[in-house]
């Protein structure tokens, strides 16, 4: 009997533990999942404000320079001399095709939604007949050439506010500078400006060294001779 007893109370012990067991896991796992949860929730709604954003978004690759950061655009002089002129009135042919839905070049082309443009560099501006022309354009005076029309070809409007054409400008004085060349051999001859690689740092103080070195270098001929005299 005793026995008996002994064996049901520890049955009943048993039981017991087990109940305490699987209710107490019962909690643990509910606990986890609860945990789970609210963190997949607060990875949704706190997402957004994640600390390691990056300042600068997307690939910087080292090596590659940035646009503006460049260094300073040539000097229309440098551009125009770039190349053979030949090779420059060629480029400039094709990149004129940008043009062509408003302009014609042939001489005694006619006018479209801008006028024929034969003959306009070292011509007076706004000045091809039978055009309309702005009041804005008709205003500015003078004559077009190198400088003028690099400033006009890179951006229309900031050089004639007001003007009727609305091209938004070449970005590149190359470009510029081919479309001058070509339109300068389309009825036109101004001299093309010179350029030596030397003179390339404008300023006074560098002409200055430069006239300088020169003129050291005159005296060093000259006291060569002398020298060779002397011997
Ligand atoms: C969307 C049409 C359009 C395009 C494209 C266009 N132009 Fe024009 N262009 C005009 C108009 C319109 C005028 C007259 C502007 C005014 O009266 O204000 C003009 C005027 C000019 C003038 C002044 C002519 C003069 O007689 O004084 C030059 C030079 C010129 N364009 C060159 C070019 C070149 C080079 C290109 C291509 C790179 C170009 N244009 C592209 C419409 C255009």
């Amino acid at each position: 009997m005793t026995q008996d007893n002994s064996s049901q109370d520890n049955a009943a012990g048993q039981n017991g533990g087990g109940d305490l067991f699987n209710t107490a896991a019962g909690w643990v796992l509910f606990a986890a999942g609860l945990g789970l949860g609210l963190s997949i929730l607060s990875g949704k709604y706190f997402h957004g404000d994640k600390p390691e954003r990056p300042e600068k978004l997307g690939y910087v690759i080292e090596g590659v320079v940035e646009e503006g950061a460049g260094p300073a655009e040539i000097t229309m002089a440098e551009a125009l001399n770039a190349m053979p002129a030949a090779e420059m009135i060629a480029a400039g042919e094709k990149a004129f095709a940008k043009c062509q839905s408003c302009h014609t070049i042939n001489a005694g082309g006619a006018n479209g939604i801008g006028p024929n443009l034969h003959g306009t560099m070292g011509k007076a501006v706004a000045s091809h007949a039978g055009f309309g022309y702005s009041a804005e354009l008709k205003a500015k005076g003078g004559a077009w050439d190198w400088d003028s029309m690099n400033a006009w070809l890179k951006n229309p409007k900031a050089y004639v506010p007001g003007t009727k054409m609305s091209f938004a400008g070449l970005g590149k004085i190359e470009d510029r500078a081919a479309i001058a060349m070509y339109l300068n051999s389309q009825g036109s001859n101004l001299p093309v400006p010179a350029f030596t690689a030397a003179a390339a740092p404008t300023g006074d103080a560098s002409a200055a060294a430069e006239e300088e070195a020169a003129g050291v270098a005159a005296a060093e001929a000259g006291t060569d001779p002398a020298a060779a005299a002397g011997e």
